[in-house]
């Protein structure tokens, strides 16, 4: 079997993808410094995949740690690199702290691929690089605008590194463009978990609908939009989670038709935050508690993709609609409520 090292094997893409990797034949081991994420997530992984999934405790940023698991590890055909620091709000606060970890522990990487040969390389870029898309839906070759915050610079920068670093490399990468990733493994074992405040819709939703938070804001109802709340495009974490699989296949099969390919990944449907919470009500049956604030600095108005050349070249066929988004979203949010005192205070401990 094929070995793949997923960075970020512990958090909400990353857990996903080692699910997916390993029900399409892959042999996967992880590389999580758990300084955002839960070890304790892999126990899901393992009972929806029946594998033990190796977890290397380390921080990219350590080159010499970094060499450490490939030289234990010689036969890794290909990286799929989600570790980064993703909070927008935490990196207007600490913009040096999200340059240093994120740019650091990409050309660490790099370093890596270059000096064991690694043929294959996955970056988790997001549709951040877009900024205020001059046109929608956006295609990969919509020109990037300047990014709303260091974070979504540091992904800009980091597909031009990459990029750049192809033109010189043996191996093949392919920069995959998240829109925004909801919802949650439909076995209920697994989702996302964020850390504080959530600061994404979707799990301020769950969070405010299980009483684990009062009330939430809609961050805005002016827009020029159909209702004047913000578009997005809500994508389901599996869906985004099998198109990794499918670009190392696609690398693997020798499909790839340059150095570095990029791709949207999107459902091509714009939702507005309105929209998505009359979705998750009717779901759910719960009448969300929300009020109408002033609108966030920083947020696009309208984003979504347009999917054409992911489905083409990659053969991916997004298949989760916005109702099973919200409803494996919902069902997660319920189970870490039983499980309180497994999420919290084990969570609260490892860091
Ligand atoms: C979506 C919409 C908010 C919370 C960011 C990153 C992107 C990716 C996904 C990492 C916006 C509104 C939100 C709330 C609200 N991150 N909202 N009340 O900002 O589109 O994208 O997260 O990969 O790179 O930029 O996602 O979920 O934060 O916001 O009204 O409590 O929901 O204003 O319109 P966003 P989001």
């Amino acid at each position: 079997m094929k070995k793949i090292l997923v960075t970020g094997g512990c958090g909400y893409i990353g857990s996903h993808t080692l699910i997916d990797l390993v029900e399409n034949g892959f042999d996967v081991i992880s590389v999580d410094n758990n300084s955002r994420s839960n070890p304790r997530i892999l126990e899901g992984v393992e009972k929806i995949t029946g594998k033990k999934i190796k977890n290397y405790k380390v921080d990219l940023c350590n080159l010499d740690d970094s060499f450490a698991i490939f030289h234990e590890n010689p036969d890794i055909v290909g990286i799929i690199h989600f570790a980064a620091y993703k909070s927008v709000g935490e990196s207007v606060e600490n913009p040096l702290m999200y340059f240093e970890n994120n740019l650091m522990s990409l050309i660490n990487l790099l370093k890596c691929v270059q000096e064991f040969t690694i043929p294959y390389f996955v970056f988790s870029s997001s549709c951040t690089v877009y900024g205020n898309p001059s046109e929608i839906p956006v295609t990969e070759t919509t020109p990037p605008r300047p990014a709303e915050s260091p974070y979504g610079y540091t992904k800009q920068m980091g597909e031009q590194i990459i990029n750049e670093f192809s033109k010189s490399s043996e191996s093949t990468s392919i920069l995959l463009r998240y829109f925004n990733p909801v919802g949650a493994h439909p076995t209920g074992l697994i989702g996302e978990l964020p850390v504080g405040h959530p600061s994404n819709l979707v799990p301020a939703i769950t969070q405010t609908a299980v009483g684990k938070l009062p009330q939430m804001q809609v961050f805005g109802d002016d827009y020029p939009t159909r209702d004047g709340s913000c578009i997005r495009d809500y994508i389901h974490v599996c869906d985004i989670a099998h198109a990794h699989t499918l670009a190392i296949q696609y690398m693997i099969a020798g499909k790839d038709t340059k150095k570095c390919e990029v791709f949207n990944l999107g459902s091509g449907t714009g939702v507005t935050v309105l929209e998505a919470i009359k979705a998750f009500e009717k779901i759910s049956g719960v009448a969300l508690n929300y009020t109408i604030g002033p609108r966030r600095p920083g947020d696009v108005i309208a984003i979504y993709a347009n999917n054409d050349l992911a489905r083409k070249q990659l053969g991916w066929k997004p298949k989760y609609s916005l109702q099973e988004m919200m409803s494996t979203a919902w069902r997660w949010e319920q189970k870490i409520k039983m499980d309180e005192s497994f999420y919290n205070s084990k969570f609260s401990e490892l860091n």
